[in-house]
């Protein structure tokens, strides 16, 4: 029987007592649903998935990305893409500096993700302790503890978000081996604008949707007002209190909702220390269905993180 085992923490919960690889029953689905939407983050420990279980355990949640700077993915499977510093021939078999500043995946695109799994194949440890850890913060506390005349100011206010912006940000840093993004990617993901603040459709909670990694410019305002707020906004929602950090143990699937997040990912292991992660990055095209929303079996408040 599937358990929730709220975390000690403003994020997250552990999942026991299902094997993604044998299928998800129907009700423990429609729990993990209500659970991922309420914690943020949800851990399910000791699995072991090949690409097609990861494939299928992932699409319960919504149709998956094809990324569109995907050069590393499973054979055969366009939709697993591999994050990994190891080198297979002289050459990387992942890419090896996903994420690693704060963002929401994919909010520079027209169509927003959902939830991003990620299975955990190689954590790289050091005197005993797991590296690479994942970090999240909860935009609805970030929202929530915003003050009033914020949160009024940021009502119907749309963003807009740049693929390019964490890209090049990626591209300063020392050792960065991706190259500029080409004409016909920046073409395929054009600038596109954001509520500022998203209702999650299933918890019907308010969630602070800018992030740093993507958003550029609040649309309509003035080029300070709209500086001004963001930087803001942008120190506001990586307050300590709201963060958590997700610590790999070899056989995790993580799975995290970005509508009511953002995330980080720890740069703090060398070459020599072994990453291997495969992940799925769920489309928030059913979500955002009324029908399909409905099915998530929210936790009982009493159990409820604050
Ligand atoms: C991602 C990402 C975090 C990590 O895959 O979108 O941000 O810890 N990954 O690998
Ligand atoms: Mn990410």
């Amino acid at each position: 029987m599937i358990a929730i085992e709220p975390n000690d923490a403003i994020v997250g919960a552990t999942v026991r007592g299902l094997d993604l690889a044998a299928g998800v029953p129907d009700e423990a689905f429609r729990i993990a649903l209500g659970a991922l939407s309420t914690y943020g983050v949800l851990r399910f420990p000791g699995q072991s998935l090949d690409a097609p279980a990861l494939k299928a355990f992932a699409s319960r949640f919504g149709s998956l990305e094809v990324n569109v700077a995907n050069m590393f993915y499973e054979p055969g499977h366009p939709e697993v893409m591999i994050l990994s510093n190891m080198r297979k021939d002289g050459k990387p078999v992942g890419l090896s500096d996903a994420g690693q500043d704060w963002h929401t995946d994919m909010s520079y695109s027209a169509e927003i993700a959902f939830a991003n799994v990620l299975y955990g194949i190689h954590i790289p440890h050091r005197d005993g302790q797991p590296l690479g850890g994942t970090e999240f913060a909860s935009m609805y506390a970030a929202y929530d503890t915003l003050p009033e005349a914020i949160k009024h100011r940021l009502d119907g206010a749309t963003a807009t978000h740049d693929f390019n912006k964490f890209w090049e940000e990626m591209r300063r840093r020392p050792g960065s081996e991706r190259p500029p993004l080409t004409e016909e990617q920046r073409r395929r993901k054009p600038p596109v604008s954001q509520p500022m603040v998203l209702t999650h459709p299933i918890t019907g909670r308010r969630a602070l949707y800018a992030n740093p990694g993507y958003a550029i410019r609040i649309d309509g305002w003035t080029e300070g007002e709209s500086a001004e707020m963001l930087s803001y906004l942008f120190a506001h929602q990586v307050r300590s209190e709201f963060r958590y950090v997700h610590r790999w143990t070899e056989g995790d699937v993580l799975i995290w909702d970005n509508l009511c997040l953002i995330h980080n990912a720890w740069p703090d292991y060398t070459a020599d220390e072994h990453r291997l992660i495969k992940r799925c990055q769920v489309m928030a095209d059913q979500v955002f269905d009324p029908a399909f929303a409905r099915q998530a079996i929210l936790p009982d408040a009493s159990a409820r993180a604050a």
